[in-house]
Parts: C-alpha cells; sequence; structure tokens
C-alpha cells in the first residue's frame, strides 16, 4: 500500500469496480454523467474499503460534490450535525471531508482521535476575517458581553468565546443566553439575520462568507420572476434583503428538510452549488434552478485526497490542549442548548 501513496497515476476502471459501485452510481446518475463515472469509481472503491481497514468514517458536509457525499460519506449534514455526529463517532480516524474548522470542531470534541483534512488549505473566508486576539480586544472595549460565535472561526477564537453557534441553532442559542445585548462574531450577515429574529442588541464584526455576499436581490427576483411557481429558500450567510427576497431562511439541513418534507415543484437554493446536486440526486422529480456560487474551500477536497489522507493518516489536525479545552467549553454549551 505505502508504494501507492506517493504514485499520481489514475487509479483504474476495472471490472471489478464497475460491478462493485453499480449500486453507488445508481443513487448519483441523475447527477453525475456516465462518461464521468470510470473517473470516481476507482478512488471511491479504494476509499470503501481502505475505510474500513482503518476503522474510519468519513464527515461530508452537505457542500461537498456528489461523489463525496452520497458515495463515499459515512455521516453528512450542516455544520451543526456534523459537530454533534463527531462526538458520537466510535471510529478511530475521522476523516473531515469539509474545511478546516469543521475538523478543527470534530478534533475538539475527539481530542483523542485521529481526525483528518483531506487538503490543510480548505479554509473559510469568515473564520480567516477574526483572531483570538481581535476577540480579547472587544472584549476589553465592551466588558461583560457575553460574546457568541459562529462555529465557522479557529480553535483560538472559539476559545475566547462563551458559546458557539451554527446557522442551524443561532437564534434558540441567543435566546438561551437571556442577554439584552451580546457581541456576535464573525458573520455580520447572519448577525443582522438573528438580531431581527431575537430583537436582542448585537455588536458585529466586519465578516462575511464570500460566496454568499455574492448572491443580490436582484438576481433573486429575476429568478422568481422567470418562474412564478419558484420557491426560494437562502441560507443566512447571505445580505439581508437576499434573505427578504426567500420564501424560507435555514441553515443546509433546514433546506434539505423543506424539500423532503414540502416536495416543492420547482425550487432554487441561494447557497453553493453542490447543495442542489446532492439535493436533486434524492428529489429526482424536483426541479432545481442552479444559480452556481463554488465555495473554493470545499472544492480543495476531492476523492483523490481523501483517499491519499486515509492511505497516509495525514494532513493530522492538532490544537493546543489548553486552546482545545477553553473552546470545547464554548462548542459543548452551544451543543447543551440546541
Ligand atoms: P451550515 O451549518 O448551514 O451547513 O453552513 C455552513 C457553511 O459553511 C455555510 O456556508
Ligand atoms: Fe466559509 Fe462561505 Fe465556504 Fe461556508 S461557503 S465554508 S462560510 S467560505
Amino acid at each position: 500500500m505505502d508504494t501507492a501513496i506517493a504514485d499520481t497515476t489514475p487509479l483504474e476502471y476495472t471490472e471489478e469496480v464497475a460491478v462493485a459501485t453499480a449500486p453507488l452510481y445508481a443513487k448519483v446518475a441523475g447527477v453525475i454523467p456516465s462518461v464521468e463515472w470510470p473517473l470516481h469509481a476507482p478512488y471511491i472503491h479504494a476509499i470503501n474499503r481502505l475505510k474500513e481497514q482503518r476503522n474510519a468514517v468519513i464527515l461530508a458536509h452537505n457542500y461537498q460534490t456528489p461523489e463525496i457525499f452520497h458515495c463515499v460519506a459515512d455521516i453528512r449534514g450542516d455544520s451543526l450535525a456534523l459537530a454533534r455526529r463527531a462526538v458520537d463517532a466510535e471510529a478511530d480516524v475521522i476523516v473531515l471531508a469539509g474545511v478546516h474548522f469543521m475538523a478543527e470542531t470534530a478534533k475538539i470534541l475527539n481530542p483523542s482521535k485521529t481526525v483528518l483534512i483531506p487538503d490543510a488549505a480548505a479554509g473559510c473566508s469568515l473564520a480567516e476575517s477574526i483572531t483570538g486576539a481581535d476577540v480579547r480586544l472587544l472584549r476589553e472595549k465592551y466588558p461583560g458581553v457575553p460574546v457568541v460565535t459562529y462555529v465557522n472561526t479557529s480553535a483560538d477564537v472559539k476559545a475566547e468565546s462563551d458559546v458557539c453557534c451554527t446557522s442551524g441553532n443561532a437564534e434558540a442559542v441567543i435566546r438561551a443566553l437571556g442577554a439584552d445585548r451580546v457581541i456576535f462574531l464573525p458573520d455580520e450577515h447572519l448577525g443582522r439575520h438573528v438580531q431581527r429574529q431575537t430583537g436582542v442588541d448585537m455588536i458585529f464584526w466586519k465578516g462575511a462568507c464570500e460566496v454568499h455576499e455574492r448572491f443580490t436581490a436582484e438576481e433573486v427576483r429575476s429568478y422568481a420572476s422567470a418562474y412564478d411557481d419558484i420557491v426560494v429558500l437562502a441560507h443566512p450567510e447571505c445580505p439581508l434583503d437576499v434573505l427578504d427576497a426567500a420564501d424560507y431562511v435555514g441553515s443546509t439541513a433546514g433546506m434539505i428538510d423543506y424539500v423532503a418534507q414540502r416536495k416543492p415543484a420547482r425550487v432554487l437554493m441561494v447557497t453553493e452549488c453542490s447543495m442542489s446536486d446532492n439535493v436533486a440526486a434524492e428529489h429526482p422529480d424536483v426541479d432545481f434552478i442552479k444559480p452556481c456560487n463554488l465555495c473554493p474551500h470545499m472544492k480543495r477536497i476531492t476523492l483523490p485526497k481523501i483517499l491519499r489522507s486515509l492511505q497516509t493518516l495525514e494532513p493530522r489536525v492538532e490544537v493546543d490542549p489548553d486552546t482545545a479545552a477553553r473552546a470545547r467549553r464554548a462548542v459543548e454549551r452551544m451543543l447543551e442548548i440546541g
């Protein structure tokens, strides 16, 4: 096996691979053209076999591409679900098919496990917008005001925070705090949305998701006027006027549940492109209109990198134990709330 580690020759699509992966292709046939399958299938086959040998589990975020999301992931979900399921993981090795802060959260919650991120450069514009030192300065400026931090941040930032939140539970976390005023970091758009929901006074940071801030209300309205039966679902990292043009605002898991439960005829998901592909694979009767904004960080994760990561058990995510312990308090407090 070790000789294969340095080998970058594409794996071969053999008869054995074709037969073994046929049931998986049936799941994604609606979103992956058949000519592309021979490129993915050998990696899917190799990953699924090696995963068992390593006693590894693959956690995939909803923005991963369908060949990862539907064909090698054991656990799929939004940031909240991935954090929750990371706690229950019984495997020795956790491979996080997502971005670095998600892998760091898994490590914070599972310090004794090997946590791998197939590409260590898979970052996030929100996580990069703020440091632990920035949070300490804000605490000095606003003494006694609780700090609520979106999970899209580094362990250093979480360690300086009172409680974390995700897009799926931000409103519940703010309400549970019961404070009149909070420092909400670092996503200003999500913060303004939650401020409107809760009426709590908030101090914001100028952070934004580089993918969601590109959507405009005009773009959403133009889709809505082109199709009169369209249902618009938007992620709360979008600017407020975009959210105002939507029929539903929620986390990636919230949007998936909306489609599963209400089965609208036509949907526009105002979020990262791969989401629509992943949901479309499971709902062939729903027509997905796909405005495409890619997250370049999420797209760093590929099947060959996942395979390599399982072969080498690298790149590992490590968090300094003192920082991890302080960050864990803020993440666990969030998990207790909802
Ligand atoms: P969710 O928690 O809604 O999956 O969002 C994570 C994220 O990075 C969205 O851009
Ligand atoms: Fe970060 Fe935005 Fe990418 Fe989500 S979509 S990981 S918030 S840059």
